[in-house]
């Protein structure tokens, strides 16, 4: 049967990454023999320019019906004045679809390139060999808040969006954190702020129940937030799996962007399930960098961080590993060929990049 693929480019660069991801997919499966059903949609507020909504009922049943969703990014200035009624899942095409589509783990991936241990902001013998997971739950918490809002009766305006999480939510997240830690170096590190906050308590009881009685193999360890980011800069090498709740790791998760050289370059995964390393329900797979209106249109955006999301995609949503780590070599041997999109301190342009991985691929 053919992997059904849901390709959203969304705003800004993101039509262009998704364009050159899915080029890579297509030749990727090829070389495999698996059959594909691509089909394309707007989102964000490419489909509120169309469509006058940020997502439209028929894209989130194709969603519900798609092995996957290669989505580019969301997100333009231009409309920022816009205020869309509803809840916080409301506001943009892709916080609808993953509250819809239920995908609360989400992987994000940072490795340190050889080809560009030189361009980071760390010693490259500090960050030599960096391989680590922020697992963000990406369903919950403070950004998924119904208990929101601007409160106007006061003297002074107050804002407030309630951080809470229920201990299932907890529970069904760290399962898959640890199962993904299982599949790696068996290290999990939890992060909370359980020394002020009552979520960060149930956060830090729930994630040592389901790591002693359900995990015994997988070393657990815990820092407070503030630590665990000051920790990242100082021994990122030391880092496997890093359980995070959806504030949290929204900005672990960019900071490890620094590691990779770019956050141009980091993948990630969105799933709702997990079970020997395959998920078989609808998942979102998507660069973790935003929609870079400044550059888009340009032809210039650096497509590896969806690249590596269609090797997450064959991994997670199509059973082929093998065929995800022929990508992330692919994508290696490019770097070290020289290829290079500006932020990684080149002037290849996002085709040229995406023709030399395909190329390869192709050699491998
Ligand atoms: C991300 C982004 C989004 C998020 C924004 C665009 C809502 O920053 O995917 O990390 O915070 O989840
Ligand atoms: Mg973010």
């Amino acid at each position: 049967m053919a992997l059904k693929v849901l390709a959203l480019g969304g705003d800004g660069i993101g039509p262009e990454v998704v364009d050159a991801a899915l080029q890579v997919l297509e030749v990727a499966s090829k070389s495999i023999g698996l059959p594909l059903d691509i089909s394309e949609d707007v989102l964000g507020w490419a489909a509120w320019e169309r469509y006058g909504t940020v997502i439209r009922p028929t894209t989130l049943s194709k969603a519900h019906a798609s092995d996957a969703l290669l989505v580019g990014a969301v997100g333009d200035p231009k409309w920022d004045h816009i205020v869309i009624e509803g809840g916080p899942e409301d506001q943009d095409g892709l916080m609808k679809l993953r509250h819809e589509l239920q995908v609360f783990a989400c992987l994000r991936w940072a490795r340190a390139h050889d080809a560009l241990l030189k361009r980071t902001a760390f010693k490259p013998e500090v960050i030599s060999n960096t391989d680590l997971i922020v697992m963000r739950e990406l369903c919950g918490g403070a950004m998924f808040s119904p208990t929101r809002g601007i409160d106007e009766s006061g003297e002074s305006r107050r804002a407030y969006d309630l951080n809470e999480y229920t201990e299932a939510e907890i529970e069904r997240f760290a399962r898959i954190g640890f199962e993904v830690a299982r599949r790696r170096r068996k290290r999990v590190l939890s992060v909370d702020k359980s020394n002020v906050f009552m979520t960060g308590k149930l956060w830090r009881e729930v994630v040592n129940t389901i790591g002693q009685d359900e995990f015994p193999d997988i070393e657990l360890t815990h820092l407070f937030t503030d630590n665990a980011a000051y920790q990242l800069g100082c021994r990122p090498a030391d880092f496997d799996v890093i359980l995070a709740d959806n504030l949290f790791g929204d900005i672990l998760s960019d900071q490890s962007g620094v590691i990779a050289g770019s956050l141009g370059m980091l993948p990630s995964a969105c799933l709702s399930q997990l079970s020997e390393g395959r998920s078989h329900r609808p998942a979102i797979y998507e660069p973790v960098h935003g929609s870079a209106p400044d550059i888009a249109g340009q032809g210039i955006a650096n497509p590896c961080g969806t690249i590596l999301s269609v090797a997450m995609l064959l991994e997670y949503s199509a059973g082929e590993p093998d065929c995800a780590r022929k990508i992330e070599g692919a994508v290696d041997s490019a770097l070290n060929a020289g290829f290079a999109t500006r932020d990684i301190g080149g002037h290849h342009t996002t085709q040229q990049i995406t023709d030399e991985v395909i190329q390869q691929f192709n050699q491998m």
